[in-house]
Parts: C-alpha cells; sequence; structure tokens
C-alpha cells in the first residue's frame, strides 16, 4: 500500500501530538518538519526521521507531499494556508484559524474556491463522552448553557500578547465555543465584558460573556489566565430536568456526567483526541471515510463567535453574529 506523505510545519506542543500520533499509522510517512527554531525542528524531525527546514513556506514547496499538517501559533496563520490552496495541498490546521475573522474568511474563500479538503483541530468533537452528550440534548431541548476555561496562563512566549494569541478567548476558549455551538446549535448575539491585562499589549486577565442562541437558549461563557493551575474547563448544558457537564482535565482525560431527578452518571474516557482527528483526516484523504467532521469552513464559524465574545468584551456593545 502506497503512504501519504506528509509535513509538519510548526514543531511546538501540539505538533508533537500530532507527530507521535501520525508516525504510529502504518499508510502515513511523515517526509518533513519546518519550524524556525532550527533545534525544536531538528529534534522533532529526528524522532520521526524526516527531514528538517527552518521555513514552513519552504516546506509547502516540497513536490512529495500529499497533505500538510498547519500547528503554528494564531498569528503565523494566512500565508501558510495560501501557499497549500494555491497547490491544492489539502491541509489540517490546529485552532484558532488566526488571530482575527478576517484572516480566517479569506483563507476560506480560498479553500472553498479551490474545493480543498481540509480539517481543524477541534478535538473535542472525536470524543465518544460528546458523542453521548449531544445524543441527549435533542435540538430544541437546550435551556441553559454555561462554559469556563479557567487556568494558568500558557507558557509559550507569544501566548500572553495580543498579537501573538488574540487572546485567551479566541486562543483557548473557542473549544468551549465550538462545544456550545455543537449542543446547544449557532449563537445570535453576544454581549460581553473583560478585566484589560495591566500590562498593555497583554491578553486580557478575565473575561465574561453572554450568549443568546437562534434556538432563544441562553448561556454564559467564562475566561481566566489568572491561576496556576487548571480549575475548570468545560460546559454544563441544562434541558428539561437534565444536566449534562462535559469537562476537560488534559487532552487525555475528558468526563461527561449526566445528572436527573433519578441520578447521575460519570463517564471518563482517555482516549487520544488527536490521534482521532489525524485518523479521520488521513482516512478521508485516503477515500476510507467520506467527510471531515470539523472542515475549515464549519471551523470559520466557532472562529467568527469567539472573535464576536471577544470584540463585544473589548468594545462594550452587543455584537451580532453572522451566520
Ligand atoms: N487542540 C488543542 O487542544 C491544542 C492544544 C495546544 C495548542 N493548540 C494550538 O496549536 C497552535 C500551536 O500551539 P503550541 O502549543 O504547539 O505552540 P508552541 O509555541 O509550542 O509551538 C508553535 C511552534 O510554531 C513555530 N512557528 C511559528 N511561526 C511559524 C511559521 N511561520 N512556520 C513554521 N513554524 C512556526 C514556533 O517556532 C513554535 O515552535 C496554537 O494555535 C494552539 O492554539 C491546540
Amino acid at each position: 500500500m502506497s503512504r501519504l506523505r506528509v509535513g509538519v510545519v510548526g514543531t511546538g506542543f501540539i505538533a508533537g501530538r500530532h507527530l507521535a500520533a501520525l508516525s504510529r499509522f502504518d499508510d502515513v510517512e511523515v517526509v518533513a518538519v519546518a519550524d524556525p527554531v532550527r533545534e525544536r525542528a531538528e529534534v522533532a524531525a529526528a524522532r520521526v526521521g524526516a527531514r528538517c527546514l527552518d521555513d514552513g513556506a519552504a516546506l509547502l514547496q516540497l513536490e512529495e507531499l500529499d497533505a500538510v499538517w498547519l500547528c503554528v501559533p494564531p498569528f503565523a496563520h494566512g500565508p501558510l494556508e495560501a501557499a497549500a490552496v494555491a497547490r491544492r495541498l489539502p491541509f489540517f490546521v490546529e485552532k484558532p484559524l488566526a488571530l482575527d475573522v478576517d484572516t480566517a474568511r479569506e483563507v476560506a474563500r480560498q479553500v472553498a474556491g479551490a474545493g480543498l479538503t481540509t480539517a481543524v483541530g477541534y478535538h473535542w468533537r472525536h470524543l465518544d463522552v460528546v458523542q453521548r452528550a449531544a445524543a441527549l440534548l435533542p435540538a430544541g431541548d437546550v435551556r441553559l448553557v454555561t462554559g469556563t476555561w479557567l487556568d494558568a496562563t500558557p507558557r509559550p512566549p507569544w501566548w500572553v500578547r495580543r498579537d501573538g494569541s488574540g487572546g485567551q478567548v479566541v486562543e483557548q476558549t473557542t473549544h468551549v465555543f465550538d462545544l456550545a455551538r455543537l449542543l446547544a446549535g449557532e449563537v445570535v448575539s453576544v454581549c460581553a465584558a473583560e478585566r484589560p491585562a495591566p500590562v498593555e499589549g497583554e491578553v486580557a486577565t478575565a473575561a465574561a460573556a453572554v450568549l443568546t442562541f437562534a434556538s432563544g437558549a441562553v448561556g454564559s461563557v467564562c475566561s481566566t489566565r489568572v491561576l496556576g493551575w487548571r480549575h475548570a474547563v468545560g460546559l454544563q448544558v441544562v434541558a428539561d430536568g437534565r444536566v449534562v457537564e462535559l469537562s476537560e482535565r488534559s487532552l487525555d482525560d475528558h468526563r461527561l456526567r449526566v445528572v436527573t431527578a433519578d441520578g447521575e452518571e460519570v463517564h471518563r474516557t482517555d482516549a487520544d483526541p488527536i490521534a482521532a482527528e489525524d485518523r479521520e483526516f488521513v482516512d478521508v484523504l485516503c477515500g476510507r471515510a467520506e467527510r471531515v467532521r470539523v472542515p475549515y469552513a464549519e471551523a470559520l464559524r466557532t472562529h467568527a463567535l469567539a472573535c464576536a465574545a471577544d470584540t463585544a468584551a473589548r468594545g462594550g456593545a452587543p455584537v451580532r453574529v453572522e451566520s
């Protein structure tokens, strides 16, 4: 069987998880990795027996590639995707799609124009506990959604800068907004407030958003980065006579708690959702599966919602979420 030849751009934390998964697949060969931090790229390349480059744009010109994984920080999006589209190279891209919504909209336009197969790293959607939660919440049943991302400030130096990450709501809490859309449907408007950082140019230390869903459900999503530990990352959904709660302790520890008047049940999974999303994308590219769960256009809706929450928090006025 011929193997799918892939490249990985960016060799930091999340690329390590993708490389670990991809290098375990018999039908995939990682042919090249790229990162401007040469030592990091060299370690990653040696681990999987790939070529090492220090320029993502150069990797995207390699003729032998069948697909590419873009695992770069938010500020680096746009040119890499444009280069992939220009040569019709399918790509997997990590969330968030970009620092802002305009860059992502332009990429979405290019992807649609080329009819390109894409996938985005909203990994929660690949968990069985999330599918189980969705099955417990038929459309229209949801009344209230309460989401949180209460955590420490991530270590990468770009993260704390607004022009590096886009802020916690756009960079991290986007996973919670994605779950909210999946379980309660589209959001039509958002009001929000934030507590700005004491240092100019740094991302807010806390934010709170109030959401109105097209179904009439309402919700809130709160974020903070001032703790020394991950305290609460997840979503609580209330339907008539039922609470369905999803939480993430780490990438390998997700939980579903269902509470009714009859009692409660808890399901925990240590399944690897990063490997699952990679497997799905490879299967689609090899013709063994029909569709990607989160193609670029679907991820754009979540990104637009997170960006709307961020805009509302900074501007103070309610923002309508464009469909
Ligand atoms: N799905 C998830 O749960 C999850 C978890 C962690 C990170 N992420 C996302 O993955 C992205 C990267 O996060 P990370 O934690 O791996 O960050 P990181 O800082 O550990 O790694 C990013 C790497 O990209 C490199 N880079 C920057 N610009 C580049 C360019 N133009 N070309 C090639 N490489 C470039 C950096 O040098 C760095 O090594 C972020 O958008 C983050 O939100 C997703």
